[in-house]
């Protein structure tokens, strides 16, 4: 998801409270500085936020972090956030591949990765969210035996993830589904993404799979 340029967007999220700054400063501390010691779970590539504030106001007793690499994405989460403030929600305008300057190892109780771009080309693979490469830095900073769970229309795309977290030594799948929403146990409990809405009600099946980290 990429907005035309919002020139008001960036000066919006400089200023905002709901939004951290320099976050590289709070490496090590999250838990004892912002979450008030409450488990932390990240939504990357949260986009306009629609899942992960609904997921917030849901769970009190958990601290949400929504991360978008785009000011002018971030911006929409950031205004509706304005209208309603969620004190266990906070926004990073930072690219995952900054991870582990952010986080301390297994600072991280669980990431969400939903709808993720599919980079269809084969030169592009690296940048997809769930390579080897996302992979390396995910394990940097997710606890053991914590979790990883991704949502996608793309079968391109969730075959490749299902092939990277499989290959990769720090991640073992425990469950996945090629139709979420008609996977009783799987779809229990299940909040849409913006996305999500989008393309189920073009009739397309939702793929979903959980991963865990093993203990190292
Ligand atoms: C297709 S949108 C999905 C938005 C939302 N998760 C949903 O399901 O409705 C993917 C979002 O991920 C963001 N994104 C892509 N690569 C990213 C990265 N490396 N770091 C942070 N955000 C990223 C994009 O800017 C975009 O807003």
């Amino acid at each position: 998801m990429r907005l035309r340029n919002i020139p008001a967007a960036e000066p919006a999220i400089a200023a905002s409270p709901y939004c951290i700054k320099e976050p590289n400063t709070i490496k090590g501390q999250w838990k004892s500085s912002i979450s008030n010691n409450k488990p932390i779970f990240i939504e990357i590539g949260m986009g306009k936020g629609q899942f992960i504030t609904t997921l917030a106001k849901e769970n009190p007793d958990i601290y949400y972090l929504g991360m978008e690499q785009y000011s002018s994405v971030l911006y929409r989460a950031l205004q509706k956030m304005e209208e309603e403030p969620i004190s266990n929600l906070s926004f990073l305008c930072y690219p995952a591949e900054e991870l582990p300057d952010i986080f301390e190892k297994g600072e991280i109780d669980k990431i969400y990765l939903n709808f993720s771009d599919p980079w269809p080309k084969d030169r592009h693979a690296k940048r997809r969210l769930t390579s080897s490469r996302f992979l390396d830095r995910y394990a940097q900073v997710i606890k053991d035996e914590g979790l990883i769970e991704f949502k996608t229309d793309n079968v391109d795309l969730f075959h490749f993830s299902l092939e990277e977290i499989q290959a990769h030594e720090s991640f073992e799948l425990i469950a996945h589904t090629f139709d979420l929403h008609h996977n009783e146990e799987m779809n229990q409990g299940n909040i849409m993404t913006e996305y999500e809405e989008k393309f189920s009600s073009k009739g397309n099946p939702i793929c979903k799979l959980i991963a865990k980290k093993i203990v190292s």
